[in-house]
């Protein structure tokens, strides 16, 4: 059997743990990239982490590189690139910047990797999912990002913490866009079935929904840059789940064509990942303040997408 390939597009945090976490899980080949300036650094952590494999027990090529001729045919291409947030900024603050890169980044892995899955990292997220969708022009299946596995770990993180629970037995749903305004669904949350409301207050859950909805700020403001080992995690195991074919359900930014009321924007929602990339999207049902919450995540997200679209008036129109 061939082995996957995986290229992760930009070497800095989130990209080297998506590396660390691919090759653990022997998901395949690896090659992780980076612009020019960075070319022996994204190499020289490469040959460090192939140097792992003889003890954790991984076969895998594992490549750093500045050219995209390294990332030709790849199954799944998870796009890290852009500026991480510093301490005071919100991920909307990064968009002029990350537009810019993202576009450049989703034409050049459609070039060379036409038949992959682009799971999208960079943020503010939701927009450039959009921005890499409409740069590559890939049908909306192939193009997903990852957000709700990132925010939804951080919701059964703070449950278990809460509760003492294992996190093996937390189950969550988590909806909207990857932004303050994320919609963390108690209702749909319990642990080995028993419904949460059992376990944890509602005034309690409240505070943990709050500190989840934050959890991306909570870190950069400890540490003065963004979160990396949950992200990476996050976009592996939906690299997984594509490889793998599993058919999970797991909180992505999918492409919505009327599902939850929305058409024509990605934004958080349960998707089933195979080999088809975004295989289904699973409508659950929202009572009036769930949607209400829904409705007003979604307009924060057509607000950065109208960024978008005024930044690179061409992105405005499908590229095929
Ligand atoms: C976070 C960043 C990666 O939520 O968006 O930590």
């Amino acid at each position: 059997m061939r082995r996957a390939k995986i290229s992760i597009i930009g070497g800095g945090n989130v990209g080297a743990s998506c590396a660390l976490w691919a090759a653990e899980k022997e998901l395949g080949d690896i090659v992780v990239l980076d612009i020019p300036k960075a070319e022996d650094l994204v190499k020289g952590k490469m040959l460090d982490l192939a140097q792992c494999g003889p003890v954790e027990l991984f076969d895998a090529n594992i490549i750093g590189t500045a050219d995209y001729a390294d990332t030709a045919g790849s199954d799944v291409v998870i796009v890290t690139a852009g500026i991480p947030r510093k301490p005071g900024m919100s991920r909307d603050d990064l968009i002029a910047t990350n537009v810019k890169i993202v576009k450049s980044v989703a034409e050049q892995v459609a070039s060379h990797s036409p038949d992959a899955v682009m799971i999208i990292v960079s943020n503010p997220l939701d927009a450039m999912v959009f921005t890499a969708w409409r740069a590559s022009g890939f049908p909306t299946n192939r193009i997903v990002g990852q957000a709700g596995c990132l925010d939804v770990a951080r919701f059964k993180t703070f449950i278990a913490m809460e509760t003492g629970f294992s996190v093996e037995d937390i189950n969550a749903l988590l909806l909207g866009g990857h932004g303050d305004t994320m919609v963390p669904l108690a209702r749909y949350t319990n642990i080995s079935g028993v419904p949460i409301s059992k376990f944890i207050s509602d005034d309690r859950m409240n505070e943990i929904i709050e500190r989840t909805k934050k959890g991306g700020g909570e870190i950069v403001k400890l540490m003065g840059t963004s979160a990396y080992y949950a992200p990476a995690s996050g976009s592996v195991s939906m690299a997984e789940a594509i490889i793998k074919d599993k058919k999970r359900i797991l909180p992505c930014a999918a492409y919505c064509d009327g599902e939850y009321g929305i058409n024509g924007y990605f934004v958080g929602v349960p998707a089933v990942l195979g080999s088809g990339g975004v295989e289904q999207i699973i409508e659950v049902d929202l009572n009036d303040d769930e949607k209400s919450l829904m409705d007003n995540s979604v307009e924060a997200v057509k607000e950065l997408v109208e960024i978008v679209k005024q930044t690179f008036p061409e992105l405005a129109e499908a590229a095929v």
